[in-house]
């Protein structure tokens, strides 16, 4: 896969990029990055990529031109363009799984008040990461490449990636590992008993009991069965 990230800040991603599974993939070629400067493609002397609102109003906007003519340095046939804002549709791990089926992902990280709805006329899609306001995209564009990335064929092995939070539409079931007593805090006797068939079913009981106190949302949207009724109306029997 391919991914551009078309951005005023280009040094924000160094590190990030440049370490952990993201690094690694790069390295190994499953995912290439490459940045294009919005203000490269600026008119004027003094670069301007921003300007007053049409209406008044706070702050600056970035402009169509310079961001549409970097857009189109870059886009191809396979390209699928996100623009980053917080009135964006809110990313998710399915969003994930369908992003990291593209050829080529084009990142825009808007900055300054917003940028001018008109560019939003040349995106596949606009995203926000979260109910909160962010100084710009590129924190986005990091999350995107991030959980993305790891979803690739050769990023981690794929075991990693079946049972964790989200997957199943619950959380992620509590981990331990050793010592099985840490200062008295002991790791649930079940998970040290060697019985697979009981440890699947209390790790399914704690998925179920942690979404149902932390995201009731997500346990709204599942089909839940019997059992599964059974566990929510007796959480001590899991304890
Ligand atoms: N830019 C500023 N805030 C943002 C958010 N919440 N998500 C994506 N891009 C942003």
């Amino acid at each position: 896969m391919r991914i551009t990230i078309l951005t005023l800040f280009p040094e924000m991603f160094e590190s990030v990029f440049a370490s952990s599974i993201v690094g690694r993939a790069r390295a190994n070629g499953v995912v290439s990055i490459d940045f294009v400067q919005i203000r490269d493609f600026a008119l004027d002397t003094y670069k301007h990529v921003d300007d007053t609102p049409f209406g008044g109003g706070a702050g600056m906007v970035m402009k169509c031109q310079p961001v549409l003519d970097a857009l189109a340095s870059v886009r191809g046939s396979d390209s699928y363009c996100i623009s980053l804002t917080p009135s964006g549709t809110p990313y998710t791990q399915d969003k994930a799984h369908v992003l990291a089926a593209k050829q080529h992902l084009i990142l825009l990280c808007g900055h300054y008040e917003g940028m001018d709805a008109r560019i939003g006329h040349h995106m596949d899609e606009e995203i926000s990461i979260g109910d909160y306001v962010l100084t710009g995209g590129e924190i986005g564009a990091m999350v995107i490449v991030d959980s993305v990335t790891r979803l690739l064929d050769g990023a981690i092995r794929e075991e990693s990636t079946k049972e964790e939070s989200f997957e199943n539409g619950l959380l992620e079931y509590p981990q331990y590992t050793k010592p099985a007593d840490y200062q008295g805090d002991r790791v649930p006797d079940v998970l040290v008993s060697g019985n697979h068939q009981k440890i699947a079913a209390w790790r399914h009981a704690q998925a179920l009991l942690k979404t149902a106190a932390v995201r009731p949302d997500l346990l709204r949207k599942q089909q839940l069965s019997k059992e599964d009724e059974n566990i929510l109306a007796h959480p001590e029997e899991w304890q």
